[in-house]
């Protein structure tokens, strides 16, 4: 009933649950063999939706693409990085981050007080397909995307994710937003922590050492949560 109290209703459905349980107990049935994707561990549950996607046509990026780019890193990280989408470099070799923004990634994580290794945490980005000519996603392609961006959260279920730029983090925050105004602090995310921080390839063309600066303080506070929130 609407406005209901979910405490009621879910008190409900575990009542059914125990008397359907009973119920077969009672007609003989001693085990009950459970399959589906939310009975598996991240390492499973990421390579079923990997497998899933494989031939997505669901938005026009499918059309310039070579290689749907899911994600990479350690399926049980409790600090995931999300970016904006596949350049030129990602779609050829199918992994996040490993162009010339990828590099300078690697080194903002292994930065003197944020000490994270890529193998450690999960990389990934809001859309799986390079956009033409590394334009920024559209809505269209952002919102065809979105359910297997969040299904890949519900698997790994992160205590800190680290949104870079502002594509990804206004796509996370649902925001218009600038990231000037966002980075800097911590924002709650369901269960986790989301810390926006400026894209490496904005830093790669805008070198200046006050950018440079707050993207460090940035990792660093992100860095900070994980230490607070990791349980791993
Ligand atoms: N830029 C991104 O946002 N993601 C990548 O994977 C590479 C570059």
């Amino acid at each position: 009933m609407p406005g209901a109290d979910p405490r009621e209703a879910l008190a409900d459905v575990l009542g059914a649950l125990g008397a359907t349980l009973r119920h077969h107990r009672d007609l003989g049935v001693a085990a009950l063999p459970l399959s589906g994707d939310y009975l598996l561990g991240p390492e499973e549950a990421l390579a079923a939706q990997e497998r899933a996607l494989q031939g997505c046509r669901k938005c026009k990026l499918c059309d310039g693409r070579t290689t749907i780019v899911f994600g990479s890193g350690n399926p049980r990280a409790e600090f995931v990085v999300i970016g904006e989408g596949p350049g030129a470099d990602e779609d050829a070799q199918g992994l996040p981050f490993v162009g010339r923004a990828g590099q300078l990634l690697t080194r903002m994580l292994e930065a003197r007080k944020v000490e994270l290794r890529r193998d450690e945490v999960y990389i990934s980005n809001t859309v799986k397909c390079r956009p033409p000519a590394n334009r920024n996603p559209e809505p269209d392609e952002l919102a065809a995307c979105a359910p297997v961006l969040a299904a890949q959260l519900a698997a790994l279920q992160p205590k800190v994710i680290l949104a870079l730029g502002s594509v990804a983090t206004q796509a996370l925050l649902h925001t218009r937003e600038p990231i000037g105004k966002l980075r800097g602090r911590v924002h709650p995310y369901g269960s986790a922590v989301l810390i926006p921080t400026f894209h490496p390839a904005f830093l790669l063309r805008n070198p200046g050492e006050e950018y440079k600066r707050m993207a460090w303080e940035d990792l660093q506070l992100a860095r900070r949560e994980y230490d607070k929130r990791r349980t791993r």
